[in-house]
């Protein structure tokens, strides 16, 4: 049967009021249409933890009714799996109510969620099992994270889903900010950690969902290879982006984000300082440049385009020391110059994006909120230095 009501996880699963209960692991695999794809990966999960943790786990095929029968198939494997359980639902349709559902139904202490599909390379599971025994509230699989990528995208699903990132870090940090791979739909969580809190079943991103509501301590992450599916089809469509944004303010506005859990991480007050000192610094430099290429007692050059090489010298200043101090720790794990290269060229593109902001704030607080240009720039370019180094801090140089 399909758990109705709030989707909201009880403290104790359903009939162990207290708490005993030994089964560890309930691993929900949402599915829809993966006919072809649902003996073999529960085949596959079965070797691993009958090894790993024999009998103390229980697999739960959440199917939406998918038109190919899936849940058929599925419901004919439980002979053979005894761990096994299908649930066909047929009032309710979409992922992140299909994996809540699953929870809910769950006797675990220790939920989790893998993709149907064989894209999630099932070996993660053991890393991810031990990092909560190690004392994770959460773990994740993630794409971002040594040992983690994409095998084939294409450049524009690389860049979409990079986006989406960058904009879920401006509106929710809060969230967005604990983790390398939001959108990951690959992780594990104790069911303490979120018993009590009511999620919304909008969208595709459960983690999100997770995180945002519910009190997740310490979290951590295993690096994975996104692989190519084999059998069917994903379901991912441009709606589901439309989803995503309207996800990420629903969430926003719902929580109050940046109250409760931004005061929960630490924010890196020591990185911001010396961020902002390398700034301060960089405005010498674009001015003693801009100088020595724009006087006419030096080289005399057009002002324009002094200024877009004062300011691009400036940013390569700028670079060196963050890369050699405000982030030593981050660049001293990932050496080389094709590593460091990588990181110059996303600290560009988010400087330029920074620059864009500056202006853009800038005429927005000055045609609308105080009529004072000083005013209005100083708070422009706090809020671009905050985006300098937020994005810089998430995106170049990620631990
Ligand atoms: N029950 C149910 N209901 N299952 C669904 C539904 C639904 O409406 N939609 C999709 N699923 C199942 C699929 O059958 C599959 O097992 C899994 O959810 C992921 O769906 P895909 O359509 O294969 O998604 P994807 O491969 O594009 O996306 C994956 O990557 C994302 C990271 O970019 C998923 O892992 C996402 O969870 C992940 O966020
Ligand atoms: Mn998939």
């Amino acid at each position: 049967t399909v758990p109705t009501g709030p989707l909201k996880i009880a403290e104790y699963p359903p009939g162990d009021l207290a708490g005993d209960n030994d089964i560890l692991l309930s691993l929900v695999i949402p599915t829809y249409k993966e006919r072809d794809n649902i003996e073999n990966i529960v085949k596959i999960l079965t070797g691993l933890l009958d090894e790993a943790i024999p009998g103390n786990y229980e697999l739960i095929v959440v199917d939406d009714d998918s038109p190919d029968l899936t849940w058929q198939v599925a419901q004919s494997l439980i002979p053979d799996y005894p761990q096994l359980r299908v649930m066909r639902r047929q009032e309710e349709r979409g992922l992140s109510s299909a994996v809540i559902r699953g929870w809910q139904a769950a006797t675990g202490s220790i939920l989790g969620v893998i993709d149907g599909d064989l894209q999630h390379p099932p070996e993660v599971l053991l890393q991810l099992l031990n990092k909560i025994k190690h004392g994770a509230d959460l773990a994740l699989a993630s794409r971002h994270v040594d040992g983690g990528g994409v095998s084939s995208w294409s450049v524009i699903r690389r860049f979409l889903s990079r986006g989406a990132q960058v904009l879920g870090l401006i509106i929710l940090p809060g969230v967005l900010g604990r983790v390398t791979d939001p959108m990951s739909g690959y992780f594990m969580v104790r069911r303490s950690a979120i018993a009590g809190a009511t999620m919304n079943p909008v969208g595709y991103k459960i983690l999100l969902e997770v995180i945002g509501r519910g009190k997740v301590g310490e979290i951590a992450e295993a690096g994975y290879v996104f692989r190519e599916r084999t059998e069917g089809e994903s379901k991912v469509t441009w709606k589901q982006y439309v989803e995503y944004i309207q996800h990420l303010i629903r969430l926003r506005v719902s929580t109050g984000r940046l109250g409760k859990i931004s005061r929960k991480i630490d924010f890196p007050l020591g990185k911001f300082i010396r961020f902002g000192l390398v700034g301060f610094s960089g405005v010498f430099v674009d001015m003693a440049v801009l100088y020595l290429l724009s006087d006419p007692s030096t080289l005399g050059w057009n002002l324009t385009r002094s200024k877009i090489i004062a300011g691009e010298v400036a940013i390569f200043n700028n670079f060196l020391w963050n890369d050699a101090w405000t982030f030593a720790d981050v660049s001293m794990q990932q050496k080389g110059w094709k590593q460091r290269i990588k990181r110059f060229f996303k600290f560009n593109v988010v400087c330029l994006a920074g620059l864009v902001i500056n202006v853009l704030v800038l005429n927005i607080v000055y045609n609308f909120l105080v009529r004072n240009q000083y005013i209005a720039n100083l708070i422009a370019i706090a809020v671009a230095t905050i985006w300098n180094f937020w994005v810089n801090l998430k995106l170049s140089w990620r631990v």
